[in-house]
Protein backbone atom coordinates (compact mmCIF):
# COMPACT_ATOMS: atom_id res chain seq x y z
CA UNK A 1 0.00 0.00 0.00
CA UNK A 2 1.80 3.15 -0.95
CA UNK A 3 1.93 5.96 1.14
CA UNK A 4 -1.21 8.70 0.77
CA UNK A 5 -2.46 5.97 -1.75
CA UNK A 6 -5.60 7.85 -3.47
CA UNK A 7 -8.81 6.93 -2.97
CA UNK A 8 -10.02 3.67 -4.05
CA UNK A 9 -11.57 3.74 -7.28
CA UNK A 10 -9.69 7.08 -8.10
CA UNK A 11 -9.12 7.59 -12.16
CA UNK A 12 -6.10 8.50 -13.62
CA UNK A 13 -7.68 9.72 -16.67
CA UNK A 14 -6.79 12.04 -20.37
CA UNK A 15 -9.31 13.82 -22.30
CA UNK A 16 -9.89 14.81 -25.57
CA UNK A 17 -12.15 16.21 -27.76
CA UNK A 18 -13.51 14.77 -31.42
CA UNK A 19 -12.68 17.98 -33.70
CA UNK A 20 -9.35 18.56 -32.07
CA UNK A 21 -7.85 14.71 -32.54
CA UNK A 22 -9.70 13.09 -34.57
CA UNK A 23 -9.38 14.31 -38.12
CA UNK A 24 -10.81 12.55 -41.08
CA UNK A 25 -13.33 15.45 -40.98
CA UNK A 26 -14.45 14.52 -44.81
CA UNK A 27 -14.55 10.37 -44.45
CA UNK A 28 -17.36 7.80 -43.49
CA UNK A 29 -20.69 10.37 -43.92
CA UNK A 30 -19.18 12.93 -41.65
CA UNK A 31 -21.08 16.17 -41.88
CA UNK A 32 -19.20 19.54 -41.64
CA UNK A 33 -19.23 20.92 -38.32
CA UNK A 34 -18.90 24.69 -37.44
CA UNK A 35 -15.49 24.38 -36.74
CA UNK A 36 -14.25 22.82 -39.95
CA UNK A 37 -16.05 25.92 -41.45
CA UNK A 38 -15.05 28.30 -38.65
CA UNK A 39 -11.05 27.24 -39.68
CA UNK A 40 -11.77 27.86 -42.99
CA UNK A 41 -11.95 31.63 -43.17
CA UNK A 42 -9.54 33.93 -42.87
CA UNK A 43 -7.65 34.43 -39.29
CA UNK A 44 -9.86 31.14 -38.38
CA UNK A 45 -6.95 30.40 -37.01
CA UNK A 46 -3.85 32.16 -36.17
CA UNK A 47 -1.29 29.51 -37.78
CA UNK A 48 -4.23 28.98 -40.58
CA UNK A 49 -4.28 25.38 -40.08
CA UNK A 50 -7.16 23.52 -39.98
CA UNK A 51 -8.41 20.41 -37.85
CA UNK A 52 -8.61 18.31 -41.30
CA UNK A 53 -6.03 16.01 -40.41
CA UNK A 54 -4.63 17.14 -36.98
CA UNK A 55 -3.48 13.66 -34.93
CA UNK A 56 -5.96 11.40 -37.24
CA UNK A 57 -7.56 9.39 -34.09
CA UNK A 58 -9.94 8.78 -36.20
CA UNK A 59 -8.13 6.01 -37.60
CA UNK A 60 -5.39 5.50 -35.10
CA UNK A 61 -7.05 5.20 -31.84
CA UNK A 62 -5.86 2.43 -30.99
CA UNK A 63 -2.69 3.77 -30.96
CA UNK A 64 -3.33 6.30 -28.66
CA UNK A 65 -5.27 4.07 -26.44
CA UNK A 66 -2.86 1.33 -26.45
CA UNK A 67 0.00 4.18 -25.05
CA UNK A 68 -2.79 5.20 -22.31
CA UNK A 69 -3.38 1.65 -21.05
CA UNK A 70 0.69 1.59 -21.01
CA UNK A 71 1.55 4.60 -18.98
CA UNK A 72 -1.42 3.07 -16.77
CA UNK A 73 -4.15 5.56 -17.52
CA UNK A 74 -6.92 4.12 -16.96
CA UNK A 75 -9.83 6.91 -18.40
CA UNK A 76 -10.09 8.64 -21.83
CA UNK A 77 -12.86 11.20 -21.76
CA UNK A 78 -13.40 12.21 -25.26
CA UNK A 79 -16.34 13.54 -26.90
CA UNK A 80 -18.49 12.60 -29.90
CA UNK A 81 -18.93 14.35 -32.68
CA UNK A 82 -22.55 14.99 -33.19
CA UNK A 83 -22.11 15.87 -37.41
CA UNK A 84 -20.61 11.97 -37.42
CA UNK A 85 -24.25 10.67 -36.15
CA UNK A 86 -26.39 13.17 -37.83
CA UNK A 87 -24.51 14.85 -40.60
CA UNK A 88 -27.03 17.25 -41.09
CA UNK A 89 -27.67 17.65 -37.33
CA UNK A 90 -31.61 17.68 -37.28
CA UNK A 91 -33.87 14.68 -35.81
CA UNK A 92 -35.17 14.60 -38.76
CA UNK A 93 -32.37 14.15 -41.00
CA UNK A 94 -30.86 10.71 -41.97
CA UNK A 95 -28.53 8.77 -38.86
CA UNK A 96 -24.94 8.17 -39.95
CA UNK A 97 -24.38 3.79 -39.37
CA UNK A 98 -20.80 4.58 -40.08
CA UNK A 99 -20.65 7.10 -37.49
CA UNK A 100 -22.39 4.83 -34.82
CA UNK A 101 -20.04 2.29 -35.61
CA UNK A 102 -16.94 3.92 -35.63
CA UNK A 103 -17.83 4.84 -31.92
CA UNK A 104 -19.17 1.08 -30.94
CA UNK A 105 -15.20 0.13 -32.43
CA UNK A 106 -13.57 2.71 -30.23
CA UNK A 107 -15.85 1.93 -27.53
CA UNK A 108 -14.48 -1.63 -27.27
CA UNK A 109 -11.41 -1.17 -28.04
CA UNK A 110 -11.08 0.83 -24.45
CA UNK A 111 -13.41 -1.73 -22.52
CA UNK A 112 -10.75 -4.24 -24.04
CA UNK A 113 -7.63 -2.51 -23.15
CA UNK A 114 -8.71 -1.54 -19.30
CA UNK A 115 -9.27 2.15 -20.67
CA UNK A 116 -12.92 2.84 -19.18
CA UNK A 117 -14.24 5.44 -21.69
CA UNK A 118 -16.14 8.19 -20.83
CA UNK A 119 -18.24 10.56 -23.12
CA UNK A 120 -19.07 14.20 -23.94
CA UNK A 121 -22.03 14.31 -26.32
CA UNK A 122 -20.98 17.92 -27.04
CA UNK A 123 -17.16 19.52 -27.08
CA UNK A 124 -18.56 22.93 -29.53
CA UNK A 125 -18.77 21.10 -32.57
CA UNK A 126 -22.01 22.11 -34.21
CA UNK A 127 -23.22 20.38 -36.91
CA UNK A 128 -22.88 23.28 -39.53
CA UNK A 129 -26.67 22.35 -40.99
CA UNK A 130 -27.82 23.51 -37.72
CA UNK A 131 -26.43 27.00 -37.52
CA UNK A 132 -26.65 27.95 -41.26
CA UNK A 133 -30.63 26.70 -40.41
CA UNK A 134 -31.40 28.31 -37.24
CA UNK A 135 -28.51 29.80 -36.12
CA UNK A 136 -27.66 26.55 -33.68
CA UNK A 137 -27.62 26.96 -30.38
CA UNK A 138 -28.86 30.62 -30.08
CA UNK A 139 -31.95 28.93 -31.48
CA UNK A 140 -34.08 26.54 -28.80
CA UNK A 141 -35.09 24.80 -31.57
CA UNK A 142 -31.69 23.18 -30.71
CA UNK A 143 -32.64 21.66 -28.16
CA UNK A 144 -35.15 19.27 -29.68
CA UNK A 145 -32.26 18.18 -32.30
CA UNK A 146 -29.53 17.68 -29.10
CA UNK A 147 -32.51 15.76 -26.95
CA UNK A 148 -32.82 13.83 -30.16
CA UNK A 149 -28.71 13.02 -30.83
CA UNK A 150 -28.27 12.45 -27.28
CA UNK A 151 -31.20 9.29 -27.08
CA UNK A 152 -29.92 8.04 -30.10
CA UNK A 153 -26.16 7.72 -28.79
CA UNK A 154 -27.59 6.82 -25.41
CA UNK A 155 -29.27 3.72 -27.07
CA UNK A 156 -26.28 2.62 -29.09
CA UNK A 157 -23.36 3.12 -26.17
CA UNK A 158 -25.55 1.91 -22.78
CA UNK A 159 -23.99 -0.29 -20.24
CA UNK A 160 -20.51 0.34 -22.17
CA UNK A 161 -20.22 3.53 -21.56
CA UNK A 162 -21.02 4.14 -17.52
CA UNK A 163 -19.68 8.13 -17.47
CA UNK A 164 -21.47 11.03 -19.49
CA UNK A 165 -21.08 14.75 -20.19
CA UNK A 166 -23.94 16.29 -21.72
CA UNK A 167 -21.74 19.88 -22.38
CA UNK A 168 -18.09 20.73 -22.45
CA UNK A 169 -17.43 24.34 -20.94
CA UNK A 170 -20.58 25.78 -22.21
CA UNK A 171 -19.83 29.15 -20.65
CA UNK A 172 -17.02 29.23 -23.02
CA UNK A 173 -18.64 28.05 -26.16
CA UNK A 174 -21.63 30.12 -25.33
CA UNK A 175 -19.13 33.01 -25.43
CA UNK A 176 -17.66 32.05 -28.57
CA UNK A 177 -20.64 32.30 -30.47
CA UNK A 178 -20.47 35.85 -30.60
CA UNK A 179 -17.18 36.64 -31.68
CA UNK A 180 -15.64 36.18 -34.96
CA UNK A 181 -15.47 34.00 -37.13
CA UNK A 182 -18.39 32.34 -35.29
CA UNK A 183 -20.74 36.08 -35.46
CA UNK A 184 -20.21 36.28 -38.90
CA UNK A 185 -22.06 32.97 -39.60
CA UNK A 186 -25.08 33.62 -36.90
CA UNK A 187 -28.30 32.72 -39.16
CA UNK A 188 -30.24 36.77 -40.31
CA UNK A 189 -31.80 38.33 -37.23
CA UNK A 190 -29.31 37.01 -34.31
CA UNK A 191 -28.45 39.53 -32.65
CA UNK A 192 -24.51 38.68 -31.40
CA UNK A 193 -24.82 41.00 -27.91
CA UNK A 194 -27.17 39.02 -26.38
CA UNK A 195 -26.23 35.64 -28.57
CA UNK A 196 -24.40 34.69 -25.40
CA UNK A 197 -27.27 34.38 -23.17
CA UNK A 198 -29.28 33.06 -25.63
CA UNK A 199 -26.95 30.60 -25.82
CA UNK A 200 -26.66 29.72 -21.89
CA UNK A 201 -30.64 28.93 -21.74
CA UNK A 202 -30.85 26.88 -24.87
CA UNK A 203 -27.93 24.94 -23.07
CA UNK A 204 -29.64 24.43 -19.69
CA UNK A 205 -32.86 23.50 -21.76
CA UNK A 206 -30.94 20.91 -23.73
CA UNK A 207 -28.83 19.97 -20.79
CA UNK A 208 -32.17 19.37 -18.45
CA UNK A 209 -34.06 17.19 -21.27
CA UNK A 210 -31.10 15.44 -22.08
CA UNK A 211 -30.47 14.64 -18.26
CA UNK A 212 -34.27 13.87 -18.36
CA UNK A 213 -34.45 11.17 -20.98
CA UNK A 214 -30.98 9.64 -19.60
CA UNK A 215 -33.06 8.79 -16.31
CA UNK A 216 -36.30 7.96 -18.36
CA UNK A 217 -34.72 5.81 -20.31
CA UNK A 218 -32.41 3.77 -17.47
CA UNK A 219 -29.41 4.33 -18.70
CA UNK A 220 -27.23 3.01 -16.29
CA UNK A 221 -24.28 5.38 -15.10
CA UNK A 222 -23.70 8.88 -14.48
CA UNK A 223 -23.89 12.06 -15.69
CA UNK A 224 -22.87 15.79 -15.55
CA UNK A 225 -21.70 18.38 -17.37
CA UNK A 226 -17.93 19.81 -17.50
CA UNK A 227 -17.65 23.33 -16.03
CA UNK A 228 -14.74 25.42 -16.70
CA UNK A 229 -12.89 28.30 -14.88
CA UNK A 230 -11.74 28.70 -11.27
CA UNK A 231 -13.27 30.07 -8.58
CA UNK A 232 -10.27 33.24 -7.68
CA UNK A 233 -9.02 33.81 -4.22
CA UNK A 234 -9.04 37.38 -3.02
CA UNK A 235 -6.04 39.40 -3.51
CA UNK A 236 -6.44 41.05 -0.54
CA UNK A 237 -7.57 38.47 2.11
CA UNK A 238 -9.93 40.99 3.96
CA UNK A 239 -10.72 43.45 1.52
CA UNK A 240 -14.18 43.26 1.22
CA UNK A 241 -14.24 44.59 -2.37
CA UNK A 242 -11.92 42.12 -3.73
CA UNK A 243 -14.31 39.36 -1.75
CA UNK A 244 -16.98 41.17 -3.39
CA UNK A 245 -15.14 40.63 -7.19
CA UNK A 246 -14.99 37.08 -6.70
CA UNK A 247 -18.35 36.66 -6.03
CA UNK A 248 -19.34 38.31 -9.24
CA UNK A 249 -16.73 36.73 -11.01
CA UNK A 250 -17.60 33.09 -9.89
CA UNK A 251 -21.54 33.83 -10.37
CA UNK A 252 -20.79 35.02 -14.08
CA UNK A 253 -18.20 32.29 -14.85
CA UNK A 254 -18.98 29.44 -13.38
CA UNK A 255 -22.41 29.55 -11.46
CA UNK A 256 -24.19 30.54 -14.97
CA UNK A 257 -24.67 26.83 -15.28
CA UNK A 258 -24.15 25.69 -11.82
CA UNK A 259 -27.03 27.85 -9.49
CA UNK A 260 -29.42 26.18 -12.18
CA UNK A 261 -28.26 22.97 -12.20
CA UNK A 262 -27.01 22.15 -8.87
CA UNK A 263 -28.09 25.08 -6.71
CA UNK A 264 -31.70 27.29 -6.47
CA UNK A 265 -32.53 25.83 -10.51
CA UNK A 266 -32.16 29.46 -11.29
CA UNK A 267 -29.63 32.01 -12.65
CA UNK A 268 -27.76 33.21 -9.73
CA UNK A 269 -28.98 36.24 -8.31
CA UNK A 270 -26.45 38.76 -8.95
CA UNK A 271 -26.79 37.74 -13.03
CA UNK A 272 -30.46 38.50 -12.17
CA UNK A 273 -30.34 41.97 -10.52
CA UNK A 274 -27.85 43.31 -13.80
CA UNK A 275 -29.03 41.72 -16.90
CA UNK A 276 -32.74 42.15 -18.09
CA UNK A 277 -34.95 39.38 -19.59
CA UNK A 278 -33.80 40.91 -22.91
CA UNK A 279 -30.31 40.17 -22.45
CA UNK A 280 -30.84 36.58 -20.16
CA UNK A 281 -34.01 34.82 -20.52
CA UNK A 282 -36.08 34.36 -17.47
CA UNK A 283 -36.76 30.54 -16.12
CA UNK A 284 -40.73 29.95 -14.88
CA UNK A 285 -41.16 28.30 -12.03
CA UNK A 286 -41.61 24.58 -13.67
CA UNK A 287 -38.33 24.99 -15.41
CA UNK A 288 -36.75 26.28 -12.21
CA UNK A 289 -38.03 22.94 -10.12
CA UNK A 290 -37.15 20.77 -13.09
CA UNK A 291 -33.17 22.72 -13.54
CA UNK A 292 -32.76 21.42 -10.40
CA UNK A 293 -30.52 18.11 -9.71
CA UNK A 294 -30.08 17.46 -13.17
CA UNK A 295 -26.58 15.83 -12.16
CA UNK A 296 -25.13 13.33 -10.32
CA UNK A 297 -21.70 14.40 -9.98
CA UNK A 298 -19.38 17.98 -9.85
CA UNK A 299 -17.18 18.30 -13.01
CA UNK A 300 -14.71 21.17 -13.30
CA UNK A 301 -11.84 22.00 -15.77
CA UNK A 302 -9.74 23.74 -14.16
CA UNK A 303 -6.44 24.90 -15.52
CA UNK A 304 -5.78 28.20 -13.79
CA UNK A 305 -6.22 29.40 -10.38
CA UNK A 306 -6.06 33.09 -9.69
CA UNK A 307 -5.78 35.51 -7.89
CA UNK A 308 -9.13 38.62 -8.13
CA UNK A 309 -8.84 42.29 -7.17
CA UNK A 310 -11.60 44.68 -7.49
CA UNK A 311 -11.48 48.09 -9.18
CA UNK A 312 -9.44 49.75 -9.91
CA UNK A 313 -6.89 47.15 -10.49
CA UNK A 314 -9.45 44.86 -12.36
CA UNK A 315 -9.23 44.77 -16.20
CA UNK A 316 -11.57 41.77 -17.49
CA UNK A 317 -14.75 42.11 -18.27
CA UNK A 318 -17.25 38.60 -17.24
CA UNK A 319 -17.37 36.28 -20.02
CA UNK A 320 -16.46 38.45 -23.04
CA UNK A 321 -18.32 41.25 -23.53
CA UNK A 322 -16.74 44.18 -22.91
CA UNK A 323 -18.19 46.61 -24.37
CA UNK A 324 -22.01 46.46 -23.24
CA UNK A 325 -22.99 48.89 -20.53
CA UNK A 326 -25.11 46.23 -18.79
CA UNK A 327 -22.37 44.08 -18.49
CA UNK A 328 -20.63 43.90 -14.87
CA UNK A 329 -16.46 43.79 -14.87
CA UNK A 330 -15.57 40.74 -13.01
CA UNK A 331 -12.13 42.38 -12.36
CA UNK A 332 -9.76 39.37 -12.28
CA UNK A 333 -6.27 40.52 -12.27
CA UNK A 334 -4.53 38.31 -14.99
CA UNK A 335 -2.04 38.77 -16.99
CA UNK A 336 -1.54 36.12 -20.21
CA UNK A 337 1.36 34.99 -22.41
CA UNK A 338 1.29 35.03 -25.88
CA UNK A 339 -1.24 31.94 -26.13
CA UNK A 340 -3.86 33.03 -23.33
CA UNK A 341 -2.39 30.59 -20.64
CA UNK A 342 -0.27 31.97 -17.75
CA UNK A 343 2.84 30.81 -16.40
CA UNK A 344 5.43 31.77 -14.88
CA UNK A 345 7.05 32.97 -11.22
CA UNK A 346 5.18 33.53 -8.10
CA UNK A 347 3.28 37.62 -8.54
CA UNK A 348 5.28 40.60 -7.14
CA UNK A 349 2.94 41.72 -4.69
CA UNK A 350 3.76 45.37 -5.51
CA UNK A 351 3.21 45.14 -9.56
CA UNK A 352 0.13 45.11 -10.69
CA UNK A 353 0.24 43.01 -14.16
CA UNK A 354 1.48 39.36 -13.00
CA UNK A 355 0.63 35.92 -13.44
CA UNK A 356 -0.32 33.40 -11.60
CA UNK A 357 -0.57 29.59 -12.87
CA UNK A 358 -0.83 28.31 -9.49
CA UNK A 359 -1.76 25.12 -8.77
CA UNK A 360 -1.46 26.05 -5.21
CA UNK A 361 -5.26 27.61 -5.05
CA UNK A 362 -6.61 24.45 -6.37
CA UNK A 363 -7.64 23.64 -2.86
CA UNK A 364 -9.17 26.78 -2.11
CA UNK A 365 -10.92 26.69 -5.71
CA UNK A 366 -12.36 22.97 -4.45
CA UNK A 367 -13.12 24.27 -1.20
CA UNK A 368 -15.60 26.90 -2.55
CA UNK A 369 -16.87 24.91 -5.29
CA UNK A 370 -17.58 21.98 -2.34
CA UNK A 371 -19.26 25.27 -0.02
CA UNK A 372 -21.61 26.74 -3.00
CA UNK A 373 -22.28 23.35 -4.79
CA UNK A 374 -21.81 20.47 -2.58
CA UNK A 375 -21.69 16.80 -3.99
CA UNK A 376 -20.64 13.35 -3.68
CA UNK A 377 -18.38 13.40 -6.33
CA UNK A 378 -15.96 15.95 -8.08
CA UNK A 379 -13.65 15.32 -11.00
CA UNK A 380 -11.46 17.61 -12.28
CA UNK A 381 -12.35 16.71 -15.79
CA UNK A 382 -9.35 18.62 -17.39
CA UNK A 383 -6.24 20.24 -16.56
CA UNK A 384 -3.24 21.13 -18.20
CA UNK A 385 -0.50 23.21 -19.68
CA UNK A 386 0.35 24.82 -22.80
CA UNK A 387 3.87 24.84 -22.91
CA UNK A 388 4.87 28.04 -24.26
CA UNK A 389 8.25 27.55 -26.01
CA UNK A 390 7.39 24.37 -27.18
CA UNK A 391 5.72 25.60 -30.59
CA UNK A 392 9.01 27.38 -31.51
CA UNK A 393 11.59 24.63 -30.36
CA UNK A 394 12.24 21.93 -33.34
CA UNK A 395 15.02 20.02 -31.48
CA UNK A 396 12.72 16.70 -30.06
CA UNK A 397 14.90 16.78 -27.04
CA UNK A 398 14.19 20.07 -26.06
CA UNK A 399 10.45 19.38 -26.94
CA UNK A 400 10.09 16.15 -24.76
CA UNK A 401 11.89 18.02 -22.17
CA UNK A 402 8.97 19.53 -21.07
CA UNK A 403 10.32 20.49 -17.48
CA UNK A 404 7.46 23.26 -16.88
CA UNK A 405 4.56 21.12 -17.34
CA UNK A 406 6.20 18.52 -15.85
CA UNK A 407 6.48 20.81 -12.54
CA UNK A 408 2.85 22.04 -13.24
CA UNK A 409 1.33 18.20 -13.16
CA UNK A 410 3.27 17.15 -9.81
CA UNK A 411 2.73 20.85 -8.13
CA UNK A 412 -0.82 20.11 -8.92
CA UNK A 413 -1.57 16.92 -7.91
CA UNK A 414 0.42 17.30 -5.04
CA UNK A 415 -2.15 20.14 -4.38
CA UNK A 416 -5.12 17.74 -5.10
CA UNK A 417 -3.53 15.04 -2.89
CA UNK A 418 -3.85 17.88 0.20
CA UNK A 419 -7.32 18.39 -1.00
CA UNK A 420 -8.03 15.27 -0.34
CA UNK A 421 -6.31 14.03 3.05
CA UNK A 422 -6.77 17.90 4.50
CA UNK A 423 -9.45 19.42 3.39
CA UNK A 424 -11.64 16.22 2.87
CA UNK A 425 -12.63 16.85 -1.01
CA UNK A 426 -14.32 14.06 -2.52
CA UNK A 427 -12.17 14.40 -5.16
CA UNK A 428 -12.44 10.93 -7.69
CA UNK A 429 -10.27 11.27 -10.40
CA UNK A 430 -8.14 14.00 -12.57
CA UNK A 431 -7.99 14.01 -16.49
CA UNK A 432 -5.46 15.65 -18.37
CA UNK A 433 -5.25 17.19 -20.97
CA UNK A 434 -3.99 15.82 -23.62
CA UNK A 435 -2.56 12.41 -24.45
CA UNK A 436 -1.06 14.04 -27.44
CA UNK A 437 -0.58 17.39 -28.53
CA UNK A 438 -3.67 18.94 -30.50
CA UNK A 439 -5.94 21.34 -32.71
CA UNK A 440 -6.20 24.10 -30.09
CA UNK A 441 -9.38 25.65 -31.66
CA UNK A 442 -8.41 29.38 -32.83
CA UNK A 443 -4.16 28.64 -31.79
CA UNK A 444 -4.51 25.73 -34.26
CA UNK A 445 -0.91 24.17 -33.23
CA UNK A 446 0.57 26.97 -31.78
CA UNK A 447 -0.28 26.10 -28.64
CA UNK A 448 0.54 22.56 -27.28
CA UNK A 449 -0.93 20.87 -24.67
CA UNK A 450 0.26 16.93 -25.38
CA UNK A 451 2.30 14.78 -23.04
CA UNK A 452 2.88 13.63 -25.95
CA UNK A 453 4.89 15.29 -29.51
CA UNK A 454 2.71 15.08 -32.94
CA UNK A 455 4.92 15.07 -35.86
CA UNK A 456 2.80 16.54 -38.33
CA UNK A 457 4.13 14.67 -41.15
CA UNK A 458 4.49 10.96 -39.79
CA UNK A 459 1.46 11.22 -37.07
CA UNK A 460 3.91 9.76 -34.58
CA UNK A 461 3.59 10.50 -30.84
CA UNK A 462 6.39 11.11 -28.81
CA UNK A 463 6.30 11.13 -25.01
CA UNK A 464 7.30 13.99 -23.29
CA UNK A 465 8.94 13.79 -20.12
CA UNK A 466 5.15 15.17 -18.69
CA UNK A 467 4.11 11.45 -19.45
CA UNK A 468 6.53 9.46 -17.38
CA UNK A 469 6.08 11.95 -14.16
CA UNK A 470 2.68 11.43 -14.27
CA UNK A 471 2.27 7.71 -15.20
CA UNK A 472 4.82 7.66 -12.11
CA UNK A 473 2.81 9.88 -9.63
CA UNK A 474 0.08 7.36 -10.59
CA UNK A 475 1.98 4.23 -9.96
CA UNK A 476 3.07 5.37 -6.92
CA UNK A 477 -0.79 6.31 -5.43
CA UNK A 478 -3.17 4.61 -7.03
CA UNK A 479 -4.28 1.59 -4.85
CA UNK A 480 -3.48 -1.61 -6.69
CA UNK A 481 -7.27 -3.84 -7.01
C1 LIG B 1 -10.55 23.24 -22.35
C2 LIG B 1 -11.25 22.76 -23.58
O1 LIG B 1 -12.30 21.89 -23.22
C3 LIG B 1 -10.32 22.06 -24.55
O2 LIG B 1 -11.02 21.83 -25.72
C4 LIG B 1 -9.08 22.90 -24.77
O3 LIG B 1 -8.23 22.33 -25.70
C5 LIG B 1 -8.38 23.07 -23.45
N1 LIG B 1 -9.25 23.77 -22.56
C6 LIG B 1 -7.07 23.84 -23.55
O4 LIG B 1 -7.31 25.13 -24.00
Amino acid sequence: MPNLPLPAGFIFGMSTSAYQVEGAVKEDGKGPSAWDWATRQPGGTTDGSTADITDLQYYLYKLDVARMANLGINAHSFSISWARIYPFGAADSPVNQAGIQHYSDMIDYHLQMGVQPIVTLFHWDTPLALVAYYGGFTSPQIVGDFVNYAKTVFEAYKGRVTTWYTFNEPRVFCAQIATYPFNISLAAGVNSTTAPFQCSYNVVKAHVAVVKAFREMGIPGEIAYKNDDFVGTPWRANSTDDIEAVERHTAFQIGVFSEPIYGTGNWPQIMLDTLPPSFLPRFTPEEIAENKGTADFYAIDDYRDQYIAAPPEGLAACINNMTDPNWPQCNQLVQYDVNGWSVGPNPDPDSTSWLQSTPQNLRYSLQQLQARWPTTKIYISEFGFDEPYEANRTDLYLITEDVTRTNYYMTYLGEALLSIYADGIPLMGTFAWSIVDNAEWNYGFSARFGIQYLNHTTLTRTPKRSAFALSQFFAAHLQKN
